[in-house]
């Protein structure tokens, strides 16, 4: 979404709007900082930590922690801190520095109005629905259910759980005052358009469970038919396989609100009972994470029945750096958590912990707790494994450990799990620990992996001064320029760069240019135009290798790294035109080309003559 967002979003009001902010300001009245040196720090709001190692630059305009990585402007940080997406997060900064967002592109605009409107009409439903758990005539067979699944007054209070009665229009003549609001009661999926004219309530003698996003506005519902265990066996069997009949539960479905494979059914009620959320526990049903909830475990949320996908994995790591995932301890529930595993793979980062946990056979989170209660279910997720462990233990599994071959084809299985994982201590771990268990040297089994061995890693610690910088002369430009976008304008024209095949010269020659159209920009406001886009990754990286001001100051660096780009720009040409003339001839502007290229060449070869004010 934000992506798609941060291009409706003139690009120029973004950058006019980070450079009205300060992002020390943004950040200090919600994390406040202590100045340290040229710039500000604190315990970073993001991971826990005993001593500051979140940094916040009021030159750069942008803060990053050194222990977990989080980085990124004032837009950023409030998308972070507050959850917001991205026009939610421009929106708060211009309205705190008095800009009016310009309209949205028009059709998109009109889209974005109707989308704004539906959340006071599923307000209104959900209000109805817990009016009638307490109201309705038959009010009393829902009561009864939730106490008979364990649910007290509060709890069901503060889901905001309720009681859609029997019968085709409660809600559509309780809300649906005129032909603009019954609409609006069709595009969030409440009610259901009838073809012969005419519409229907989609939720009928259910106990209702409002889902909530992240700032607590209700955008869908799931409803569950009303049934006593006896019956309940039979029908969740047939709801699942005939669906459409009568399911178990029925969800809202997909509209301007609603995206079901990305929303965590309990992640807001979550949020609401805790200060800091330690641990997240993922679970399937709405039910398991009610029923947590009314065992005091407050931090299970629910993926609404769908498999986990990517979507699922921002919001959760976004709200607390452990999450425990919870899967039927059955075959399914192992094939679940493989497939979780996969999808978990690419969002690995030090500093966060992704475990699973398995469930005794024929048990739910909500039957386990009612069972043995909260204590001993906390041990047990205590005992979750990790997802190293479970990946090494599938992989050893499927091998016989004992045969050359069979630890070969241990290799096999790991190369594609492993490439999925970016560069991470992680990452080596669980290198170095297949090596123990497979008894091969590590170095070996390295190699096989397509791996550097460990040992020569870099470390992905801050560079030390005595330490020779390593960057090829193209990243070592964009980490000065983020540092101080105002080297820019030594660089005259950037499009001569555009002819070389280094990796990232495209970037550069963009960041170059679009440096010397803004020569105040700032480095948060940089990062800013490549947001969603594929760079954005190598920015944000560049953005944050630690970096101290040489006693020279940077622009010694800039323009020696500047020189070595240029001295390959002139050999290459010079090269090529050279191999041309031997194998053919060159034409008179050939030849002047030669000339020219020569005398760059000589210039650039000669020691560095540095400009009068450097
Ligand atoms: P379960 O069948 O495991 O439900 O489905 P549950 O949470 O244990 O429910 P109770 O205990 O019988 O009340 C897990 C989740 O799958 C989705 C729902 O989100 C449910 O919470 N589901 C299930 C459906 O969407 N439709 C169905 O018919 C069944
Ligand atoms: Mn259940």
């Amino acid at each position: 979404m934000s992506v798609r967002m941060a291009g409706r979003i003139p690009q120029h009001f973004i950058d006019e709007l980070l450079n009205r902010v300060d992002i020390v300001d943004i950040i200090d009245s919600r994390v406040p900082l202590r100045k340290a040196g040229r710039d500000y720090q604190a315990r970073c709001p993001f991971h826990e930590e005993k001593s500051p190692s979140f940094t916040v630059s009021q030159t750069k305009q942008f803060y990053h922690c050194f222990g977990c990585g989080a980085h990124g402007s004032a837009i950023g940080f409030l998308m972070e801190y507050e959850h917001l997406d991205f026009v939610e997060a421009v929106k708060e900064l211009a309205q705190k520095s008095g800009m009016t967002l310009p309209a949205l592109e028009q059709d998109n605009g009109e889209r974005r109005q109707q989308q704004q409107d539906l959340h006071p009409i599923l307000q209104e439903s959900a209000n109805f629905y817990r009016n009638q758990l307490k109201q309705h005539p038959e009010a009393d067979k829902a009561v009864d259910y939730l106490k008979q699944r364990g649910l007290t007054g509060e709890i069901a209070a503060e889901f905001g759980i309720g009681f859609a009665p029997n019968g085709w229009d409660n809600l559509s003549s309780a809300l649906g005052g005129n032909q603009q609001r019954i609409e609006q009661l069709i595009t969030t999926g409440m009610a259901i358009k009838k073809d012969a004219g005419g519409h229907y309530d989609r939720f009928r003698n259910r106990i209702m469970f409002p889902i909530r996003d992240r700032r607590g506005r209700v955008i869908a519902f799931g409803g569950r038919i009303l049934e006593n265990n006896a019956q309940e066996s039979a029908s969740a069997a047939a709801g699942r396989t005939l669906g459409a009949a009568n399911p178990k539960y029925l969800n809202s479905p997909e509209s301007p609100l609603f995206h079901k494979g990305k929303e965590l059914y309990g992640l807001y009620e979550a949020r609401q009972a805790l200060r800091q959320i330690e641990r997240l526990l993922v679970v399937e049903g709405y039910m398991d994470v009610v029923a947590l909830a009314q065992h005091g475990i407050r931090y299970a949320v629910a993926t609404l029945g769908t498999a986990l996908t990517p979507d699922h994995l921002q919001p959760l790591f976004r709200t607390s750096s452990e999450v425990v995932f919870c899967f039927d301890g059955d075959r399914a529930g192992r094939d679940a958590a493989w497939k979780a595993l996969d999808i978990m793979l690419p969002e690995i980062r030090d500093g966060r912990t992704a475990r699973f946990m398995f469930l005794p056979d024929g048990e739910d989170p909500d039957s386990l707790i009612r069972k043995i209660g909260k204590p001993a279910f906390e041990e047990q997720i205590e005992t979750a494994i990790s997802l190293s462990e479970f990946l090494l233990q599938n992989l050893t599994q499927r091998v016989d450990m004992s045969a050359i071959d069979g630890r070969a084809r241990l290799v096999d299985l790991a190369r594609p799990k492993l490439t999925k994982i970016g560069n991470t201590v992680f990452k080596h771990m669980i290198i170095n620990e297949l090596a123990n268990r497979t008894n091969m040297p590590q170095r070996d089994l390295s190699q096989l992996l397509g791996e550097k061995p460990v040992g020569q890693q870099r470390p992905k610690t801050i560079r030390h001064n005595s330490e020779p910088r390593k960057l090829s002369p193209v990243r070592s430009i964009i980490t000065l320029l983020l540092e101080q976008p105002q080297l820019a304008l030594h660089a005259t024209d950037p499009t001569r760069f555009k002819e070389l095949e280094e990796p990232g010269i495209g970037l550069l020659v963009e960041l170059l240019e679009l440096i010397q159209q803004h020569p105040n920009i700032s480095c948060g406001a940089i990062l800013e135009h490549w947001r969603g886009k594929p760079e954005a990754k190598h920015l944000n990286k560049l953005a944050r290798t630690p970096s101290e001001i040489p006693a020279d100051g940077y622009e010694h660096e800039f323009h020696d790294s500047l020189r070595l780009l240029d001295k390959q720009r002139v050999e290459r040409s010079y090269n090529q035109l050279l191999r041309k003339g031997e194998s053919g001839s060159l034409s008179s502007e050939e030849k002047q080309q030669l000339t020219r290229l020569l005398t760059e060449k000589q210039a650039l070869s000669r020691p560095a003559t540095r400009p009068a004010q450097a």
